[in-house]
């Protein structure tokens, strides 16, 4: 066993007992998850903290091999207090027990590619093949780390949080130079996934284990906007550690969460609690530690996450409606209704909760939903989202207002609608999905995370994946060039950036949201990549991102139509900047840990037709005239 010696501070938690009914399938005080974890909470967690320090031992947690952890400081004196300081992590290298599901990483050389035909598709599959095996083989093996990525590892640990000793999260950013930190120096579920998996990969678990249950604690925290309270199951956007002096030789550590009541337009932050779950999954997946899972707790927050999204309202589609800024753009960007960053997180997150619920009779009806859910979802989405040249053609030449249900044009789309920009745009070889659908109104702009994310899950059918890499490759000047990537393609302007974003001054055209260039996205387009066997893709765009990162200090984002300046108002050392580098150096180093992060294709899940129409023999079921388009 190993372990070092630290300073202490005594720990007085307190802990004061929330109750709320949950909706729908169980009763469930907050004092049950409290009994699993070492630090419990009030509506949210706090410890008091003794000084002086003393020294003490933290054993190493039962999964992978022993190691040495954290070097963590609790303040010495009331002004001096480093709770919500940055804290190193102690470096140490494990060999992890992971599940690597050797199909899996074989089948990334078994898909299917664009409108080629079958001998076309063999063809370039084999050279594909070949390119991949020369790349991967060329890895030299232990290689040293360059310098941006020293820097990197140096200033992610510099980023890690502690909460009554243990390392918790990571902060947004850590720029010297700003002066006005906003909520950069809180902990984002969204930006910490990046962290999360570079520690995970570096075989460091325990602080995403730490991250986990916490913020499990936050989920049910009460908090109000304007006297009304946001649905139980919902997790915060992010949370700060205060650090509240209790007398002249105490301090108590409070974790604060902001559901999006302090937020900058108080947006919900609909994706934290997808996250969580693909986190989860991610963490149980590549440490081996399955019984994390299965605890009660653990399944209780899974469970009320699924209950918030499944919950009936008066919604006509199977994809999720939120308000605008309720992801990652979290301003107004004119992406409320059915975004599709948000549509593929929360099928990514159905496919992750249905492997990890506990399968009895408690859960057997969620499981049922679930299912019927993906499927619906994934065929809505793949059949409506999806526009390439063929489909475009369609769209232009559709006739409106057809009142039936055998409509073409279902949502009646005015052909008017289709932008000039994207006739001359779409190639030839690709595709992609549209960034929303409502009635009457098709959202054509490319939005990278929705897309890359749902190469992921697999909500796009392998042939739509290859085509939006098709897409992104001969794109590239527009959707990577001087930095990867384009958050969204084209730019709002003039009068529609006024409309849209209501004149706001942050995302002005190719600025920030709008189009602006945001380094953290390497990571997952990095992971499409290794899924669809197109490694040199995802090197081509790290090895663009790596030394213009380090010299420019990991700015946030960058401007223009070709990414060439530094953000306006961007951050510097913005830690899922950095942290989003370091995860894409480490999965094309270890691409069969990166097959712990992608789905394939369920076959099973396209046989389930929850409407039952064609089994009656009535002819009004969707998916049954659809049958090819969904299967390939
Ligand atoms: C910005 C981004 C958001 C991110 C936050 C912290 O608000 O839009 O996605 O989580 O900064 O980095």
């Amino acid at each position: 066993m190993n372990a070092i010696k630290i300073f202490k501070m005594k720990f007085g938690c307190r802990l004061l007992i929330q109750t709320r009914s949950v909706l729908g399938f169980t009763k469930f005080p907050n004092l049950n998850r409290n009994i699993h974890i070492p630090a419990p909470r009030f509506l949210g967690l706090r410890c008091a903290t003794n000084q002086p320090q003393k020294p003490f031992s933290v054993s190493p947690p039962n999964w992978g091999r022993s190691r040495v952890f954290p070097a963590a400081f609790c303040s010495s004196s009331k002004n001096n207090s480093s709770s919500s300081k940055p804290n190193h992590v102690a470096d140490y290298s494990t060999t992890l027990e992971t599940r690597v599901n050797d199909k899996n990483f074989e089948s990334i050389y078994v898909q299917g590619g664009g409108d080629l035909d079958e001998k076309e598709e063999s063809r370039l599959k084999n050279e594909q093949n070949e390119q991949n095996e020369t790349i991967l083989s060329s890895e030299p093996a232990g290689r040293a780390e360059s310098e941006a990525e020293k820097e990197a590892w140096r200033l992610l640990r510099e980023a890690v949080v502690t909460y009554c000793g243990s390392p918790v999260g990571t902060l947004a950013a850590s720029d010297p130079g700003d002066k006005v930190p906003l909520n950069y120096d809180q902990v984002f579920i969204r930006d910490f996934v990046p962290s999360a998996l570079a520690f995970l990969l570096k075989g460091e678990g325990e602080i995403v284990r730490n991250f986990l249950l916490h913020t499990l604690q936050l989920q049910s925290w009460e908090k109000t906007v304007d006297c009304y309270s946001p649905g139980q199951g919902l997790m915060p956007a992010s949370f700060k550690i205060r650090t509240i002096p209790l007398d002249d030789t105490k301090v108590e550590e409070v974790l604060d969460p902001d559901f999006g009541e302090s937020a900058i337009g108080r947006v919900a932050p609909v994706d934290s609690g997808l996250w969580w779950i693909i986190l989860l999954r991610a963490y149980s997946k590549i440490t081996g530690d399955f019984a994390m899972q299965e605890r009660v707790d653990v399944q209780t927050g899974i469970k009320l996450i699924l209950n918030l999204c499944l919950s009936d309202g008066f919604d006509m589609f199977p994809s999720l409606l939120v308000t605008d800024g309720s992801c990652m753009i979290d301003r107004r960007m004119g992406i409320h209704g059915h975004p599709l960053e948000i549509q593929s997180l929360f099928y990514s997150a159905l496919r992750c909760a249905r492997e990890m619920l506990a399968f009895d009779e408690g859960s057997k009806n969620l499981v049922r939903t679930i299912n019927n859910r993906l499927s619906a979802l994934s065929f809505h989405i793949r059949e409506y989202y999806w526009i390439d040249m063929k489909k475009i053609n369609e769209i232009y030449r559709y006739k409106t207002e057809e009142y039936s249900t055998e409509a073409i044009n279902k949502f009646n789309i005015y052909p008017e609608q289709v932008p000039h920009w994207l006739m001359d745009w779409i190639p030839e070889g690709g595709g992609y999905m549209i960034g929303n659908l409502q009635p009457a109104h098709m959202d054509f702009r490319f939005f990278t995370l929705g897309n890359i994310w749902s190469i992921v899950s697999c909500l796009s059918t392998p042939k739509q994946n290859n085509s939006i890499l098709n897409l992104i490759e001969s794109k590239w000047d527009d959707l990577v060039g001087n930095m990867p990537l384009k958050i969204v393609y084209p730019a709002l302007e003039s009068e529609e950036w006024r409309i849209i974003t209501g004149s706001d001054p942050k995302n002005t055209p190719w600025s920030y949201h709008n189009g602006g260039s945001w380094p953290t996205l390497l990571w997952q387009f990095t992971l499409a990549c290794i899924k669809m066997g197109r490694i040199e893709l995802a090197r081509k765009a790290v090895d663009l991102a790596e030394n213009r990162l380090h010299a420019d200090h990991w700015p946030e984002y960058y401007d223009t139509r070709s990414g060439r300046f530094i953000g306006k108002q961007s951050r510097l050392y913005q830690t899922w900047t950095i942290a989003g580098f370091l995860t894409s150096k480490m999965l094309l180093e270890n691409p069969e840990k990166a097959s712990l992060l992608f789905w394939e294709e369920d076959y099973e899940l396209l046989e389930i037709c929850v409407c039952g129409l064609s089994k009656t023999g009535r002819k009004l079921c969707a998916r049954g005239a659809a049958r090819s388009q969904i299967l390939v």
